[in-house]
């Protein structure tokens, strides 16, 4: 069995930590984040969905070692790159994540050595990105080393897959490179896909987010219309899901959120921009798609309105802040964008969501760092409003849909209680 390094102990890293050290692989694992490094070293995941019953004895016998000593870099066989990226100020691709990493790679790289980078990027990232700073090492791509891009296809929470039954794509900078990625890839995953190049594979990745990202903005552009009809969206996509061929369900909500829909498509505008080209599909879903939260305030304002009601001083629950249910990763969420337009109107805010105990600082949003409340009568009573932003599933419908004066369901996650429970229809809200 070979020995691994993965860069970046993240949502992507980890799982695939887990994956090479199951199937008997050395690992060593990289980051810049100490507290991970000290967690990771203790046998404890720092991510809720991923247990840590693997970590503690391949910690105790060695198999697995988290460092954040980069001069490591050149102990195993292969090194795999899973560090963010981002958008800057101005929404252009933040590459400085990859380009350290890289750097820090191309100081002990050793022959006979294969690169993997795995972070969503644009394509022609790994040929003109990482490829020149590895070759400042003096080794040559091909022959001394070697260097793949294979997109990650994480779906945080998703019990239906682990890393090992998602088929993997990988494209190599030569056919040498190709043939080493797909051994490594082999020894773990069920399915590996070559692919013709690097670029296939990093476009193969953004088609598939941007792919999303447009369906999402399609059903929420349709919720609109179809509120005005009376006519229920989520009724509809689950009869037209029926139909066993050429329609995949995509749901409306109060907007996107996570690291990548948001993110990665934007990726693409900017090369298409460096091309002259526009990217009228990605531009428009993303402009749909950002004005989900206002909707949502909008008809939270409404309902407050219908019950003499305004935001200003009204007391207002968020149900959830992860992006997505399930999960404890805030990053991007709709969540702190609909905080952020009530609290400019003057709601007094606080939320519930137990997989997230305290909001994060975070750089995109202006948000109290507010501490998560326990979802109770006492406290679904004592509000004037709920908006239900996430539909985990350890939230109690039923309870708050009792219990709370008015609610704001983006998820459609009160529908059986509605159909149950006869005072309920004139106090929820869809949005
Ligand atoms: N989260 C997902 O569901 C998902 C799915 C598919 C693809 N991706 C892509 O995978 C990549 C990583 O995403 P993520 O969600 O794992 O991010 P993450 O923030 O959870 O993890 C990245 C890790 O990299 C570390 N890091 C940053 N700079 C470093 C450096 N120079 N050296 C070593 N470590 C460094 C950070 O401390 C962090 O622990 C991104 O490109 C993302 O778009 C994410």
């Amino acid at each position: 069995m070979s020995s691994v390094g993965v860069v970046g102990l993240g949502y992507v890293g980890l799982p695939l930590v887990k994956a090479f050290v199951k199937a008997g692989c050395k690992v060593v694992g990289f980051d810049v984040d100490l507290r991970k490094i000290d967690k990771l070293s203790h046998g404890e995941s720092y991510i809720q969905h991923m247990d840590s019953e693997w970590l503690k004895p391949s910690v105790e016998s060695g198999q697995f070692m988290a460092t954040g000593d980069m001069d490591r870099l050149g102990e195993t066989d292969s090194v795999i790159i899973c560090v963010p990226t981002p958008l800057n100020a101005s929404r252009d691709p933040d590459l400085t994540y990859i380009e350290n990493t890289a750097r820090s790679i191309a100081k002990s790289l050793r022959r006979g050595q294969l690169v993997v980078l795995e972070s969503t990027t644009y394509p022609g990232t790994t040929r003109d990105v990482v490829k020149p700073i590895l070759d400042a090492s003096g080794l040559k791509c091909g022959t001394d080393y070697y260097l793949a891009f294979s997109p990650e296809r994480e779906d945080p929470g998703n019990r239906n897959f682990v890393t090992n039954s998602i088929p993997k794509v990988v494209g190599g900078m030569d056919k040498a490179s190709l043939e080493k990625a797909v051994a490594l890839y082999s020894q773990v995953i069920d399915k590996v896909v070559p692919v013709g190049s690097c670029e296939v594979a990093e476009a193969a990745k953004i088609l598939e987010n941007t792919y999303r990202s447009v369906n999402i903005a399609m059903v929420n552009e349709l919720k609109l219309l179809f509120m005005k009809l009376g006519i229920d969206i989520w009724e509809v996509i689950d009869a037209a899901k029926t139909k066993p061929f050429g329609f995949q369900a995509f749901y409306p909500g109060p907007g996107l959120g996570g690291h990548c829909i948001p993110i990665d498509p934007f990726y693409l505008t900017w090369l298409a921009r460096c091309h002259e080209m526009p990217t009228r599909f990605i531009e428009l879903a993303g402009e749909i798609n950002t004005s989900m939260p206002q909707f949502v305030v909008d008809r939270t304002t409404d309902a407050l309105n219908s019950v003499s009601k305004s935001v200003r001083g009204s007391k207002i629950g968020i149900l959830g802040v992860a992006y997505k249910k399930d999960i404890d990763d805030p990053r991007e969420s709709p969540s702190f964008k609909l905080m952020e337009l009530l609290e400019e109107r003057g709601a007094i805010l606080s939320y519930s969501d137990p997989h997230i105990p305290k909001i994060p600082f975070m750089r995109s949003f202006d948000v109290q760092p507010l501490s998560s409340e326990p979802l109770t009568s006492v406290y679904l009573e004592s509000l004037d409003c709920v908006i239900i932003a996430t539909d985990h599933t350890a939230f109690d419908y039923r309870l708050i849909v009792n219990k709370s004066p008015l609610v704001i369901d983006t998820r459609n996650a009160t529908a059986q209680v509605v159909k149950e429970f006869a005072g309920a229809a004139g106090k929820v809200w869809k949005a």
